[in-house]
């Protein structure tokens, strides 16, 4: 049954705002009545067949099983008319608004040391592979909406914004299955390994598309050359090849001056999985390089990191609690 938005409205007890539609969810944003925070967003199944709210079942779990300030908080499921909403801290765009404008090489750094935390925090937890990392499911939140005053005149604009990974509905799917479950993953952003006909038989995709994503958030350009705006539509540029033949055997064009993070992407664009550098590696050339370019800025970030970092440690994500009206 489709629940009409009139019911949706006072399930929520607020008005929905906006949707979005992915590939397997929808999206509610939805500006509360009465209650903080102001807006909240809930997500849903797109098709109502046994299997996928099963699988959507799945992904609310792998979701809350993740402790990590770098990932989108999930409060609870809200059980409407027999349909799971998982009700979710409400985002304020994503990655993908960024990278289609000029980013400054603060901002870029300040994201991606976000981004690659958030990565080490699922690593930790039971998400061994996200599958489907790229900017759409990056989510941020403009802290400045909330803190008045913030951030101080006197740093970047770049660190009011906190990025978090969402999307789970892939991940861990070749945990599952070693064989279909390869698959998943837009075309830009695919590693070698996720295609049906690869021989490759180690897995490590998230690092693949993490490469991708540092060399569009410092050269505003994909590694095959295309501009960011031009792989980040709906339907990307076309490339001579295919999506395919890039990532096996293409040219990995990366235009950064710094030799030690030009030779991190591209060691992470590897076409062997084993080959491509651990999470930590990459965030301490990160570190470094930032520290060494911008001080003032890259102190600013660690305390920021540090601090709200502080609060999350130590403490067990609980059973997720079902709502029902
Ligand atoms: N918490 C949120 N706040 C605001 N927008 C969101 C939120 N979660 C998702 N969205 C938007 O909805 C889109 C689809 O959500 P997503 O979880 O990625 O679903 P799918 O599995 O269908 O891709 C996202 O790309 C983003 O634009
Ligand atoms: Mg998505």
């Amino acid at each position: 049954m489709k629940i009409p938005q009139s019911v949706l409205n006072l399930a929520f007890q607020g008005n929905i705002k906006n949707e979005f539609s992915g590939n397997s969810g929808k999206v509610y944003l939805v500006e509360n009545n009465a209650a903080v925070p102001k807006y909240i967003a809930y997500k849903s199944c797109k098709e109502l067949s046994e299997h996928s709210l099963e699988l959507f079942k799945e992904e609310v779990l792998k979701w809350n099983s993740i402790n990590s300030r770098y990932t989108v908080p999930i409060y609870y499921i809200h059980l409407i008319c027999g349909e799971y909403y998982a009700c979710m801290r409400a985002c304020d765009g994503s990655l993908e608004d960024f990278l289609k404008k000029k980013i400054s090489e603060v901002a870029a750094f300040n994201y991606s040391l976000q981004i690659i935390k958030g990565l080490i925090d699922l690593d930790r937890s039971s998400i061994k592979h996200h599958q489907d990392f790229n900017p759409q499911n990056i989510l941020f939140e403009d802290l400045s909406r909330k803190w008045v005053g913030f951030p101080p005149g006197n740093i970047d604009s770049s660190h009011r914004y906190r990025m978090m990974i969402s999307d789970f509905a892939m991940s861990n799917y070749y945990i599952k299955d070693q064989v279909a479950g390869k698959s998943g993953g837009k075309f830009p952003f695919k590693a070698p390994e996720q295609y049906k006909e690869s021989e490759i038989t180690n897995f490590s995709p998230d690092k693949f598309s993490l490469g991708v994503l540092l060399c569009l958030l410092f050269t505003s350009k994909h590694p095959c050359g295309h501009s960011a705006s031009q792989v980040l539509k709906k339907n990307p540029k076309k490339l001579k090849t295919s999506w395919e033949t890039w990532a096996k055997e293409g040219q990995r064009i990366i235009d950064i001056s710094d030799s030690k993070l030009n030779d991190l992407i591209l060691r992470l664009l590897s076409v062997e999985p084993l080959c491509r550098p651990s999470y930590e590696e990459c965030i301490e050339c990160i570190k470094k390089l930032y520290k060494d370019k911008y001080t003032n800025d890259f102190e600013t970030s660690m305390f920021y990191i540090d601090y709200f970092d502080k609060q999350h440690m130590d403490w067990p994500r609980e059973e997720l609690k079902v709502r029902v009206n």
